[in-house]
């Protein structure tokens, strides 16, 4: 089969129903079983401590340039000790056509992002914000050679950091906060791709992102985020994005990740949610997949 028909997209419906739940009853036993353990289980102190600082930054609003500095030599250190590990998980149509348990989170944003790009040959820019070691975009560039890439990250040494992937004319790099990268028009992205990294923005900041997209003339926002059960007692529940206060987003899993109410902060900036699924993830490690495409309506 194609790869990209696995992609689990059957098309979008003009209007959007809500989130639909896509996970088998084996990988829900697991999720279950992981829930509890990071409830109870002996990390489960460590769980709610990284929950409780996130919480804390909620309404906290765009990164200080000082904060933006500190996170870049913090990133920088950590992507320096990981950068070979990284690039040998570089995408391939053989690891993306594999056995689906195998697939990676980074795997799987590649296919949903490239079956978006397939039904939607107006969007030619495709910025991956926070991209890191970017073997999504490495592999997409070559998929789609008539497109452009551009992975933007707050590390200085970015381009180094992916040197070890295959590099192709149509990929570029952008270091930076991409918040004023976008606000000052230094990317011009017709669509922006994230994974792993929107969980990381607090309530205000992702709100600027999402205007400041928006006054650039982004037209599709398309996501591939970590979706973790919630805390709840007795047991961890896996909440809809739209059952979260768009002010109030959730903290929950491993980091204490923000979980967002996306369609509606996406409907306030006058973008229309076209498909958002829950998916399998990485259950074995306690988490699924929220992917979400957005465009925006004119
Ligand atoms: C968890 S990593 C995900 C990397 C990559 N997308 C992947 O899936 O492997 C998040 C990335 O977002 C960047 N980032 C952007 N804005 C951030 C913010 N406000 N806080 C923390 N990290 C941020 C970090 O530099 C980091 O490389």
């Amino acid at each position: 089969m194609n790869a990209l028909a696995r992609s689990g997209d059957e098309g979008w419906s003009k209007d959007f129903v809500g989130t639909q739940i896509r996970l088998d009853r084996r990988d829900r036993m697991l999720l279950l079983w992981r829930g509890i353990s990071a409830t109870y289980g002996k990390r489960s102190a460590q769980f709610r401590r990284n929950a409780a600082a996130f919480a804390q930054k909620k309404h906290a609003g765009r990164l200080t340039p000082e904060q933006v500095a500190d996170l870049a030599r913090g990133q920088t250190k950590k992507v320096d000790r990981d950068n070979e590990r990284r690039t040998t998980l570089a995408i391939t149509d053989a690891i993306i056509s594999g056995p689906p348990a195998r697939i990676s989170m980074q795997q799987r944003g590649a296919i949903f992002l490239a079956a978006t790009l397939d039904m939607h040959a107006d969007l030619r820019i495709v910025a991956n914000i926070g991209a890191r070691v970017d073997i999504t975009s490495s592999y997409l560039a070559r998929r789609f050679p008539d497109r452009s890439f551009v992975s933007v990250d707050l590390q200085p040494k970015l381009r180094e950091h992916n040197a070890g992937l295959a590099q192709s004319p149509n990929w570029t790099f952008a270091s930076g906060y991409a918040l004023d990268l976008i606000e000052r028009r230094e990317i011009k992205p017709d669509a922006v791709f994230m994974t792993s990294t929107s969980v990381l923005f607090n309530s205000v900041e992702l709100d600027e992102y999402i205007s400041a997209m928006r006054a650039a003339g982004v037209r599709a926002i398309i996501l591939n985020e970590p979706w973790w059960p919630a805390a709840a007692m007795p047991l961890p529940r896996l909440l809809l994005p739209e059952q979260i206060d768009p002010d109030d987003p959730v903290c929950a899993g491993q980091h204490g990740n923000f979980h967002h109410n996306y369609p509606a902060k996406l409907a306030r900036a006058g973008y229309a949610t076209r498909a958002s699924t829950i998916t399998a993830g990485n259950v074995a490690a306690g988490y699924t997949a929220l992917q979400l495409v957005a465009t925006a309506e004119i």
